[in-house]
């Protein structure tokens, strides 16, 4: 054991959890997810619609997370409801975001505000989105309306959320919209994306100061898995090791090595410089779920278009089918830290079950690798668990519960239901360590099955 009472985390680490405008706001109607969700696209057939009716209900939300004794929280701008057309700004939606921000500070809760969570407004999609010609200037103008309207109130700034994912889900696999498999576009809306980031933390700097005064502090938030071949050794193995380095670097690799030194990293380019990229993070925002095992097999294409990756026997999968690998968030966290050697906020990381107990586990042992993490000298300064409440979970609908914060949403009343998860995130934040007693209670023997030294 690391002490009488357990793995200690650091002194002022910022606890809290995340959520994205459009999953929890409702009514996003000006927007290319909207749009698209009208088409009947989403896999269980539902709409965002209201999703939790954050929007109107966030006074309660942010009473229950001030209770549970956070200490932040991550949310984001709708760019579709501040500028629902072009060059039109919607005043009263921008003063509603300051009045969920200044509510927010007055219950002593930190702000982490992401600018884009993948959802653009319907008029930026119909000119060609992320591709179109006047996209970066659009963006800018956004950026410039917004930026120093919120900037008193904003701790940590997010440019943009996984940015891989519109780009590769969006134009590679054709899963998101705008539904497109074209290589070609992909690579472009890479670097489109590279380059909006790279405006926003410009215009971040130009634009804003911290709340207490000195400079803001800007990252991106990454999706990042751990990326195995599913065969160590043997003759399969000489395959599925570089298919694996390609994975990686297709999906997580090459952003962070094109913002890092301000070139477009393979298989997106061919090191173009990017004006005002290189370096462009004062944090690194991690997204951690899972582990990816990737096997060389006749379905492997497929499975991957489906986000469907080959899982070992036995091992425990969440209801998106993501395999639960603690260890993977440790490496993460180490090869993040290494590249990058800037303080790192875990922007998300939970789990969708239909049973507690899963989650609590999850919960236990993730923390338990964050904490290991950190006695390896990484650099983390906070955690923002997946999620909140259940919202909606883009394709998967409402289907997917990734709530610490249980939301019926068949009733339209949509209460709020604290799960006995975030009874446990309440008293890990209390003690500001995972103590013996708190596993004990809430997830008995989660670390003999994945332990670390220390404990
Ligand atoms: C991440 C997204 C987030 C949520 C979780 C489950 O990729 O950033 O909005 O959907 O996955």
């Amino acid at each position: 054991m690391n002490d009488a009472r357990g793995l200690r985390f650091p002194e002022g680490f910022w606890w809290g959890t995340a959520t994205a405008g459009h999953q929890v706001e409702g009514n996003n109607v000006h927007s290319n997810w909207w749009a698209w969700e009208q088409e009947g696209k989403v896999a269980d057939g539902s709409r965002s619609g209201r999703a939790c009716d954050y929007w109107n209900r966030y006074p309660e939300d942010h009473a229950l997370m001030a209770a549970h004794g956070h200490g932040g929280f991550r949310l984001g701008l709708e760019w579709a409801r501040i500028e629902p057309a072009p060059g039109r700004f919607d005043a009263a939606a921008l003063s509603h975001y300051l009045a969920i921000l200044d509510d927010l500070r007055a219950r002593g809760l930190r702000v982490c505000l992401t600018l884009n969570h993948w959802v653009l407004p319907a008029w930026f999609a119909d000119r060609g989105g992320w591709l179109g010609r006047d996209a970066m200037q659009s963006w800018e103008r956004f950026l410039r309306h917004v930026i120093p309207e919120v900037a008193p109130r904003v701790d940590l700034w997010v440019t943009l959320n996984e940015p891989m994912v519109p780009a590769l889900v969006g134009y590679l696999i054709g899963y998101h919209p705008p539904c497109r498999v074209d290589p070609l576009a992909c690579a472009k809306v890479f670097r489109r994306l590279l380059r909006a980031h790279a405006i926003a933390y410009r215009l971040i700097h130009e634009l804003a100061r911290a709340p207490g005064g000195g400079p803001p502090q800007a990252g991106f938030a990454g999706a990042v898995q751990y990326v195995e071949p599913w065969h160590p050794t043997g003759l399969s193995s000489l395959v599925e090791r570089p298919l694996a380095r390609a994975f990686a670097q297709t999906s997580y690799r090459a952003w962070e090595e094109s913002v890092l030194t301000g070139r477009v990293a393979l298989p997106f380019g061919r090191g173009q410089r990017v004006p005002d990229l290189a370096g462009s993070v004062d944090f690194v925002g991690l997204n951690y779920y899972t582990r990816v095992s990737v096997r060389l097999g006749l379905d492997t294409l497929s499975n991957v278009k489906a986000g469907q990756f080959a899982v070992p026997d036995g091992l425990e999968t969440t209801q998106m089918g993501w395999q639960v690998y603690p260890p993977g968030f440790h490496a993460a966290l180490r090869e993040c830290w290494e590249r990058f050697r800037k303080p790192i906020y875990v922007t998300e990381n939970g789990c969708a079950a239909d049973d507690d107990a899963q989650r609590r586990r999850y919960l236990v042992t993730h923390l338990a690798q964050l904490w290991r993490a950190i006695q390896d000298g990484v650099d983390v300064r906070g955690y923002m668990l997946w999620s909140f409440m259940d919202n909606f979970e883009w394709r998967e609908g409402f289907a997917k519960k990734f709530g610490i914060v249980a939301v019926d949403h068949g009733d339209p009343a949509l209460p709020r239901l604290p799960r006995q998860s975030a009874e446990l995130f309440r008293e890990v934040i209390a003690a500001n360590a995972i103590t013996p007693e708190l596993v004990e209670r809430h997830a008995p023997g989660a670390l003999e099955q994945w332990p670390v030294e220390g404990w």
